[in-house]
């Protein structure tokens, strides 16, 4: 497909806390992230490596809040939900109302966002393209969400929505998901193979798996660096994002 699809976005706060009940404002500083990251609008993709500059690529692909809910009636596109679940797993229990969650709007016209406690380290996961429409979308733990109210560094510039998002469009981790080993793929010929995940704030150059003198892209989305250390798609990921919207998830734009 050709020009920017627009994704309409629902966002399930579920919360036991009063503090995890994120207000309006965090939940609208995660769209606006999302927004720059997959056009390429986001101020730090100037950090990228000379060497891949020209690689930095628009997703074309686009976010905003529902703003009918599935019964045809206006909505702010987030939905609030008490619960008496102090933290959640992967389990997807978040994603249904009987379970202390919240149910999933229709997954082909809804990207699904849910928001909640998320216990252990656990930043978010998602669901890739192909599984069941009651669980698809991504979960975001609520201190990894946004750009204020309780987002806390070094994971609050939002960017675990987009590794999430990345996934719902069915990229994959850069390093090929082989723990520490050279033969995973990412399934995207740009970006360079690459050993295991990469973690904090790393150094240019970062080598492994014989992908020198560069190194490690791991200033992408994709990998799992801080929040200020990752800021760029590929070429190639865009491609594999506009497949999936060809493909997969061709039912949006609605
Ligand atoms: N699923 C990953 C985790 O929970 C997300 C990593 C996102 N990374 C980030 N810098 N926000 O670890
Ligand atoms: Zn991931
Ligand atoms: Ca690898």
């Amino acid at each position: 497909r050709t020009g920017v699809t627009c994704v309409p976005v629902v966002v399930h706060v579920v919360h036991a806390t009063d503090e995890e009940n994120v207000d309006d404002a965090q939940v609208l500083s995660q769209l606006d992230v999302l927004n720059q990251d997959f056009r390429k609008l986001n101020p730090d993709v100037a950090g990228v490596p000379e060497v891949w500059r020209e690689l930095a690529a628009d997703s074309r692909v686009g976010f905003r809040l529902a703003s009918v809910d599935p019964d045809g009636h206006p909505t702010t596109g987030i939905t609030r939900t008490r619960t008496q679940v102090a933290g959640f797993g992967t389990d997807d229990a978040v994603k249904f109302t009987a379970q202390g969650g919240r149910d999933a709007w229709p997954a082909d016209r809804y990207l699904n966002v849910w928001v909640c406690l998320l216990e252990g380290g656990l930043l978010g996961y998602a669901q890739f393209p192909g599984g069941p429409a009651a669980t698809d979308g991504v979960v975001i733990r609520h201190s990894a969400f946004g750009t204020n109210g309780t987002a806390t560094a070094p994971f609050a510039l939002g960017r675990t929505a987009t590794h999430e998002v990345g996934h719902w469009l069915n990229l994959h981790h850069i390093w090929g998901d082989d723990g520490t080993g050279c033969s995973g793929s990412d399934f995207v010929a740009d970006t360079p193979n690459q050993g295991g995940p990469n973690f904090g704030s790393p150094v240019f150059p970062h080598v492994s798996c014989h992908n020198g003198p560069h190194g490690d892209m791991f200033m992408n989305y994709m990998d799992y660096v801080d929040d200020a250390a990752m800021f760029m798609f590929t070429a190639g990921q865009a491609v594999r994002v506009n497949a999936t919207l060809d493909g997969p998830r061709s039912t949006f734009p609605t």
